[in-house]
């Protein structure tokens, strides 16, 4: 008898396992144009209350990534590691982390996104970069990887359709905020790009998707599962999100704040951050052991190694690698306002998810996907929780390259002031 959508829709709302025949059917005819959108809402909501198991979320994952481009990467030498954040406000680690695992011999070849929302996007943050170019051939990818050990270029969108279809549709259906549909968006792009292995960042706090610590766990497990169940060697590694990564959150800033960190400069919290991830990259490219590789990471710093791979990097993807030794070329937005401490007080907590939206107010992010970003707007603080700061003091610098989206953004972090600090 002839599948129909019907049926599967039933089956799981009364919590029984799917076939593999039938998960793949819905994914193809989904994509095919051949099951309605009505159809698949109801299931994505069947899954919101009746999960996955590991079976149907690992054959559910593969089928979206096979639904468009499976990257092959044999034509770079050794073991690729891809990593991959969650999402977060002022994650810049991949331009830090990246230029560390090349410089003590690990490959990584990654495809990245730009951002949305109130989070950042790696390729937004490369290309505020003089001339450099996020877009270039397979093949030149390929080479670059193969000769300096690195390339980060933006994903194309041959790379898993199902899930921008699928995340559309579960953007207006109240369905994004499901673990296992959460999961299996996030590793069908990853078993799609090729990589061998692969290292989670799994954020979690007031500025990322996961509000708490059990969630986040959650998370990690499925996604690990996933990876694991794909023959991909998956490593999660769960992090703090409640305040923003490091001091700058914007563009240019966070470039500029990935340099200083690659130059020893950087804040302490970052820094650690990107050794450890860079340490898991190349335990799982199979460079050295874990301590070993944390030292290695460390004198890659120390030793201006990981400076060198990124200005590599850049110069062979079209960029002017003097602003990597030089960051103090990166010209300085036209408008600024420092946020002062009224009164003296402790930091109690931060709501990480407006400071990001401030930044988008200031124009460093995207409201819409049509938007166009500010590579210069952004935001630093100077003090995050935990920290007494006392009157007087500046808490945070606005950056801006318009006056209005400035006085906008002054007023929002004013409003919002309650919340952002707890005294
Ligand atoms: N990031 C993704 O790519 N997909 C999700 O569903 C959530 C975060």
């Amino acid at each position: 008898m002839a599948m129909r959508m019907y049926d599967i829709i039933d089956k799981k709302k009364k919590g029984s396992e799917l076939t593999p025949k039938e998960i793949t059917y819905m994914v193809e005819g989904y994509v095919a144009g051949e099951i309605p959108d009505y159809q698949v809402s109801a299931f994505l909501m069947a899954v919101y209350y009746e999960g996955m198991s590991e079976k149907e979320l690992s054959v559910f994952t593969d089928s979206m990534a096979k639904s468009g481009d499976m990257v092959d990467l044999s034509q770079i030498k050794d073991i690729k590691v891809d990593k991959h954040s969650t999402g977060g406000v002022g994650d810049k680690t991949t331009l830090a982390v990246a230029p560390l695992v090349a410089a003590c011999g690990g490959r990584v070849a990654k495809m990245s996104g730009r951002g949305l929302g109130f989070t950042g996007g790696t390729i937004d943050k490369l290309e505020s970069i003089p001339g450099m170019q996020t877009a270039i051939s397979e093949e030149r990818f390929f080479e670059i990887v193969n000769d300096i050990g690195l390339s980060v270029i933006g994903q194309s969108a041959e790379i898993a359709p199902a899930d921008k279809k699928l995340y559309a549709l579960r953007d207006v259906t109240a369905t994004v905020d499901s673990i296992p549909l959460i999961a299996a968006s996030i590793m069908s792009k990853k078993l799609a790009s090729g990589s061998d292995k692969i290292v989670l960042d799994v954020t979690v706090g007031s500025g990322a998707f996961m509000k708490n610590i059990d969630d986040a766990i959650c998370l990690a497990q499925r996604m690990v599962e996933i990876g694991e169940n794909a023959g991909r060697q998956t490593v999660a590694i769960l992090t703090n999100m409640d305040v923003p990564l490091g001091e700058a959150v914007g563009n240019d800033i966070e470039v500029v704040e990935a340099i200083e960190t690659l130059q020893g400069k950087g804040p302490e919290d970052f820094r650690q951050i990107c050794v450890e991830f860079a340490a898991y990259m190349l335990y799982l490219g199979e460079i050295a052991d874990l301590e070993t590789s944390r030292k290695m990471v460390e004198d890659a710093i120390d030793y201006g190694k990981g400076i060198d791979k990124l200005a590599a990097m850049v110069k062979e993807q079209g960029g002017d690698e003097s602003y990597i030794y030089h960051p103090e070329k990166f010209e300085k937005a036209p408008y600024q306002k420092d946020f002062v401490m009224k009164k003296s007080a402790y930091i109690k907590s931060m709501d990480t998810e407006k400071c990001g939206k401030t930044s988008v107010v200031l124009g460093a992010g995207r409201e819409t996907k049509e938007s166009r970003i500010d590579s210069k707007a952004g935001l630093r603080f100077y003090h995050k929780t935990g920290e007494y700061v006392k009157q007087g003091e500046v808490l945070a610098r606005l950056y801006a390259s318009d006056e209005e989206k400035l006085k906008q953004a002054v007023q929002y972090l004013k409003q919002r002031m309650n919340t952002v600090i707890h005294r």
